[in-house]
């Protein structure tokens, strides 16, 4: 089967390319580095032809909230139109457990903005809502920084590594599309704080983490429930600590 990845050179995109070439799909990574742009629809036509399947894991340069807003809305609504012209019998993306219970984020307003263009687009379509990947919780625990101390909110957190969303957006990819969503997550569910303190300490990283039920998570306040799936999802089998002995990242 003929899989396009968009996004295929970044984080999630790479791993799921291997992974469906080891299974013998012929998938092709899709990005600007290899001359597909979905904001401009450079290369778009070509790649899709003869695809049956796209599985979109592309991401905005900037988080800024009108440039990620302007990236989901532009990219999403180029590559469906793309997809209809070519006959794509599946579209797959990739979003964020939680997005609609946090809109007032800018960065999740636009993935919101993104799977609104893929439900309404006629294009029969999968959505994986995946909570944080282990690879971004640096850049969580720095976003969280205050005069040099980790302020992180005692809510429930979840993560996952991103070789498990991977194994889970290729399992979706492969299969009869869903016209719904499903939720994935990693094996341990902990407090934001306590799992900030043992990665902190697992890194060697002298910052403090101080709890603070008020502490913003990219500019939003967080309640219990914001960021972990409410209903069944399916769990990863990489814990994080395992994940950071196995890859020293
Ligand atoms: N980080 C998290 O914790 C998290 C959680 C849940 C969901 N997600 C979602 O997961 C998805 C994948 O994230 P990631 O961390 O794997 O992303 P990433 O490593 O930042 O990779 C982004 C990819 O997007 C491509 N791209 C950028 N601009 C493009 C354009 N104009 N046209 C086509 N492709 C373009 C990049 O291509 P080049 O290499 O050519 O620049 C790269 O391949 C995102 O949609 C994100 O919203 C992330």
């Amino acid at each position: 089967m003929k899989i396009v990845v968009i996004g295929g050179t970044g984080l999630i995109g790479s791993k799921l390319v291997a992974k469906l070439t080891e299974h013998g799909h012929e998938a092709v990574a899709a990005s600007p580095n290899t001359g597909v742009n979905t904001l401009t629809g450079e290369g778009l036509a070509e790649v899709l032809t003869g695809a049956q399947v796209v599985v979109d894991v592309s991401n905005s340069p900037s988080f800024e909230r009108a440039a990620v807003l302007k990236f989901f809305e532009t990219s999403t609504g180029n590559l469906l139109a793309a997809e209809a012209e070519a006959g794509v019998g599946h579209h797959v993306a990739v979003s964020i457990v939680g997005t609609e219970r946090m809109p007032d984020n800018g960065y999740f307003a636009a993935k919101i903005a993104q799977e609104q263009l893929i439900e309404k687009s006629g294009i029969p379509f999968s959505l994986v809502h995946s909570t944080q990947f282990f690879e971004f919780a640096r850049g969580i625990a720095d976003e969280g920084t205050v005069d040099g101390k980790v302020h992180m909110a005692p809510v429930l957190f979840q993560p996952i590594a991103g070789d498990d969303v991977a194994k889970a957006v290729g399992r979706t990819a492969v299969g009869s599309p869903l016209n719904g969503r499903v939720e994935i997550a990693g094996p341990e569910r902990l407090r934001m704080d306590e799992f900030f303190r043992q990665a902190l300490a697992a890194w060697g990283d002298p910052r403090e983490v101080v709890t603070d039920p008020h502490a913003r998570y990219f500019g939003s306040e967080l309640s219990e429930q914001s960021l972990v799936p409410i209903d069944d999802a399916t769990l990863g089998t990489i814990r994080y600590l395992d994940w950071l002995g196995s890859t020293g990242k």
